[in-house]
């Protein structure tokens, strides 16, 4: 514990953002989706129903709706599981947090992509310092390279990953995508080498066009953790998660979690739910994103000719690079001309691998920002280009 407190503080990457720059750092919904009206009155129907009943330790009955509701989503989408296998999280981070807590000792490893999102990356540090780097490229993970190492690990008689953290869809932050091959490969590494696979799927649900199945539902032998949020599709602010996988780890999980509980938000929650066509939000979610998404790479091929971006399938974000560039320097010139980013290193453990990196995301600022902030942007990127 007193080690982790030597790591660099949580939340360092986090600029200064003067208010009236344009927010191309944040992975933010987009205000305008962000249902304040319908969560109001989810509240206001909540409480004229039960009146103070949610706001008690124990919460609404509604709780066990939101359960429900969830569990049918999932199953929608190809996981099957049972109440027991289920756990509400206060966000796919406390998910994170928890799956580490009750399977990481200070001589664990765990398997990360590389980049990776950074506040997994912190989380896991708290824990252990043994994190080992799999390259991703823009078909997602390198499975190949986990293999090499796995089989160069197991030959020398070292120890293997306790788990394999990853983002298969719409990564955070390259905003890449696992290729249904790899997502095999991942699956028949972990049962050869014993290790579970933590599934991060934040942005799961805002693909663009296609989207490939998830590992979880693939998973015929209870390796995955999936880890699922609301935050990305509703509002981060409820702190909605989700961990589905094998009954023991959800037990375990639950016991640590204890209080650490927002009931008032779930039962919020469960009214908006129960009272939205989900699946038509869905639609006008993904149309926004991919209209954005647009914008911003067709901004990126106007004003940076030299650098190179992944064109992503979903979620948030578009991943560039820079050659020959410092970003954590470039920032300083982006914030005086108005526009915000974050530098690619915070994203890796070995941050010196970083530097040429950056991460835009398209999610937050407005279409006519998007365009302004990247015209911004290559203006003080020319001393590079
Ligand atoms: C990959 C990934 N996982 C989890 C989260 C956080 O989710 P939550 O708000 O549910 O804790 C984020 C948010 O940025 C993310 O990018």
């Amino acid at each position: 514990m007193k080690e982790a407190l030597q790591n660099n503080p949580p939340g360092e990457w986090i600029p200064e953002i003067p208010d009236e720059c344009i927010r191309l750092h944040c992975g933010y919904p987009a205000p305008a989706l962000v249902p304040d009206e319908e969560v109001k009155a989810a509240v206001n129907r909540l409480l004229e129903e039960e009146h103070d009943l949610p706001l008690h330790y124990i919460g609404s009955p509604k709780i066990i709706k939101l359960k429900e509701q969830v569990l049918k989503r999932l199953k929608e989408r190809g996981i099957s599981v049972t109440e027991k296998e289920f756990l509400i999280t206060s966000g796919a981070c406390q998910a994170i947090d928890l799956i580490a807590r009750i399977l990481l000792d200070e001589e664990s490893i765990v398997a990360i992509e590389s980049p990776t999102y950074m506040e997994a990356l912190e989380i896991f540090q708290n824990y252990t310092k043994h994190l080992i780097s799999i390259p991703v490229d823009k078909h997602g993970l390198q499975t190949d390279v986990l293999e090499e190492i796995l089989e160069e690990r197991e030959q020398k008689g070292l120890a293997l990953p306790r788990f394999l953290y990853t983002i298969p869809s719409f990564q955070n932050p390259t905003g890449t995508t696992m290729t249904g091959e790899r997502r095999q490969h991942v699956l028949e590494l972990a049962n050869r080498y014993n290790f579970l696979v933590v599934e991060d799927d934040a942005y799961g649900e805002l693909s663009f066009n296609k989207s490939f199945p998830t590992l979880k539902a693939m998973d015929q032998n209870s390796r995955v953790l999936h880890v699922g949020s609301l935050s990305k599709i509703v509002a981060p602010g409820m702190r909605i998660g989700w961990i589905a996988g094998a009954s023991e780890i959800i037990h375990a999980c639950a016991w640590f979690k204890k209080d650490l509980n927002h009931p008032f938000a779930q039962a919020v929650m469960a009214v908006y739910l129960a009272n939205t066509d989900f699946n038509n939000k869905l639609v006008a979610m993904r149309d926004t994103y991919r209209s954005k998404c647009n914008v911003l790479t067709s901004a990126l091929e106007q004003y940076f000719p030299a650098a190179s971006w992944y064109v992503p399938e979903g979620g948030y974000f578009v991943w560039m690079k820079i050659p020959g560039a410092d970003t954590s320097e470039l920032l300083t010139h982006a914030l005086a001309e108005g526009v915000s980013f974050i530098p690619g290193q915070y994203f890796f453990k070995e941050q010196a691998t970083g530097t040429e990196y950056l991460r835009l995301s398209f999610s937050y600022a407005d279409e006519q920002e998007i365009t302004e902030g990247i015209r911004r942007l290559g203006k003080v990127a020319q001393a590079y280009l």
